[in-house]
């Protein structure tokens, strides 16, 4: 299913699993909504996926909010996009009969700093989040309640774009607000990695058991 309502262009992929936790699929810069499907078939078959585009356009690229230059956010722009999204997830819930859990957010890059500024700022949105390449997108006053929330974040430690210090901060910061974290480090750059791919398996294979 595709569709421009609820606010967002977006897919649906209807699942099989009864009352699985959706996917919230988030692209990177320059990507679309068809990106991370069959990623997300691949890690939890038979899960719905929900998948938006970002709205913003940077030459033409689409992306979840503004910055101002390679890893300088613009943060009211990313506050506002954030609740839009929200927003979006639960009327997509509603409209896709969706599971009582809320999604589990998959991000790539830009996306992935989207699904990290969900769960910074709207934390009852998603259940658990799994962010490739990510860094710290802001750092909220007071820092939510993630008690019951799994993060993994896949970090490249020859990635040019986000370096290591970070992925590590997003870690701490994520950690110190009560969220079960996760990093996993592969020998790779920015782009995934088969080892990436691994992990994030084996990450949401426990995420999903039992849902
Ligand atoms: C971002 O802008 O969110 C990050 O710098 C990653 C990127 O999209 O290049």
């Amino acid at each position: 299913m595709s569709g421009r309502e609820l606010g967002f262009i977006h897919r649906f992929v209807p699942g099989t699993r009864l009352g699985a936790a959706p996917l919230l699929l988030l692209h990177g810069t320059g990507g679309n909504e068809d990106d991370l499907l069959s990623l997300g078939q691949a890690l939890a078959p038979g899960v719905p996926l929900l998948s938006p585009r970002g709205q913003v356009l940077e030459n033409g690229m689409p992306r979840f909010f503004r910055r101002l230059a390679e890893g300088v956010f613009d943060l009211d722009d990313l506050k506002l996009r954030a609740q839009q999204l929200a927003r979006f997830v639960a009327e997509a819930r509603e409209r896709y009969d969706l599971a009582d859990v809320p999604p589990i957010a998959v991000g790539f890059s830009n996306g992935a700093n989207m699904a990290a500024a969900l769960l910074l700022l709207h934390p009852d949105s998603l259940s658990a989040g799994l962010l490739f390449r990510s860094m710290v997108p802001l750092v909220p006053d007071p820092l939510p309640a993630l008690d019951d929330v799994r993060v993994l974040i896949a970090a490249g430690r020859l990635d040019p774009i986000v370096t290591p210090a970070q992925s590590q901060a997003l870690a701490e910061l994520l950690g110190q607000a009560g969220a079960e974290v996760t990093l996993q480090w592969s020998n790779a750059g920015h782009g995934l990695s088969g080892d990436d791919l691994e992990s994030a398996e084996r990450w949401m294979a426990v995420v999903t058991a039992g849902r």
